[in-house]
């Protein structure tokens, strides 16, 4: 069943632009030059429940809009979106009983309550119950730890644990559905894998669908089995992630340890280069990595290159990292 249907999406924002100096803001008072910038641009799509889809994209390519527009926060200029057999932007209340929704960027909690009191409204606002609340409270403070500023307003809270606070209370009520953009901003490794573990539990428990926005990948890779990536407004792709891994991502990237780099450029650079534009050496420390497009070059022939010349402490091979193959699709387009 289709949780989430998306159609046609467009929001455009209408602004001003605004002269500099004393004069230019008298003038643009007046008659200010008036833009029309489309975030959104004729967006479709459409989610089942139960899935964890990654929304990912570079700066400014209408993410958070797509969600505020999901979470009833804004109103599309056209097209239409339905979540849960509701639009959103109609019945903003009716909607926000079903959703959990963390904006990395900015708190859903009051500012000067303690943190503990942020969550006793919540529970009252939700109905959940005594029960229900303690059992969730006690899971999330197993994972989070927050009884240590439980009692500190969350505005003396640091970016990290206001994150971790963000996202138990978009999670307190079981939502069915969970949007969360950026919400791993500012958290350190033990923090992000946990987050992760939340999620997953919560999608095997309940069933819960999430749409993830992030711009750390391996959060993506850990999490979603779809991604869509937005650019400039617009859908560029819609699928898995495997898909997307194995068409872009022929490149390898081999690290060698080595002893010292005396004889480095004994290395025969030239031939691979030859065979394989992309071919890239860069050595920092004593460490020497190449990255190689492994359709073009053999990775023996590599390996062997390197040992003749130089003394190897250690090897590891890796895929090129997602990150890369994304900004390739930017630059290049979908295959
Ligand atoms: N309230 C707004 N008024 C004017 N322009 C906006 C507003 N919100 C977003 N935009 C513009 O819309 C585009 C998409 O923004 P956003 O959805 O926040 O991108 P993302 O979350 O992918 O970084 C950007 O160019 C941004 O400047
Ligand atoms: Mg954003």
């Amino acid at each position: 069943m289709d949780i989430i249907r998306v159609e046609h999406l467009t929001k455009k924002f209408i602004i001003y632009e605004k002269e500099s100096g004393l004069k230019g803001v008298m003038k643009s008072f007046f008659n200010a030059k008036r833009i029309e910038k489309t975030a959104v641009d004729d967006v479709n799509f459409t989610i089942k429940q139960g899935e964890i889809v990654g929304y990912i994209g570079p700066n400014g390519a209408g993410k958070s809009t797509t969600i505020k527009i999901l979470t009833g926060i804004l109103t599309p200029t056209s097209g239409s979106v339905e979540v849960d057999g509701l639009i959103p932007y109609q019945k903003r209340t009716q909607n926000a009983k079903k959703i959990g929704v963390v904006f990395g960027q900015r708190t859903q909690l009051w500012w000067d309550l303690p943190l503990n009191e942020s969550f006793s409204v919540l529970k009252e606002i939700y109905q959940i119950s005594d029960t229900d609340y303690q059992e969730r409270m006690a899971y999330f403070e197993g994972l989070f730890g927050l009884s240590e500023y439980m009692k500190q307003p969350v505005r003396q809270l640091s970016l990290g644990q206001r994150m971790k606070a963000d996202i138990v209370a978009s999670m307190l009520h079981n939502p069915k559905l969970l949007f969360l953009d950026e919400p791993t901003i500012g958290l350190d490794v033990i923090a992000k894998e946990n987050i992760r573990k939340t999620i997953k539990d919560l999608n095997q428990k309940y069933n819960t669908t999430v749409i993830l926005t992030t711009h750390d990948l391996s959060d993506i890779e850990s999490l979603c089995d779809r991604i869509l990536l937005i650019d400039k407004g617009k859908i560029i792709y819609d699928g898995d992630l495997e898909r997307i891994k194995a068409s872009y991502g022929s490149k390898k990237i081999i690290t060698f340890e080595l002893k010292s780099i005396t004889n480095i450029d004994k290395i025969d650079v030239s031939t691979f280069l030859k065979k394989d534009p992309d071919f890239i050496h860069t050595v920092k420390d004593n460490t020497l990595n190449i990255t190689f497009n492994k359709q073009k070059l053999d990775i023996k022939d590599i390996i062997n290159s390197v040992l003749s010349a130089a003394d190897v402490i250690d090897i590891d091979i890796s895929d090129d990292h997602l990150e890369n193959i994304i900004k390739a699709i930017y630059t290049h387009g979908v295959k």
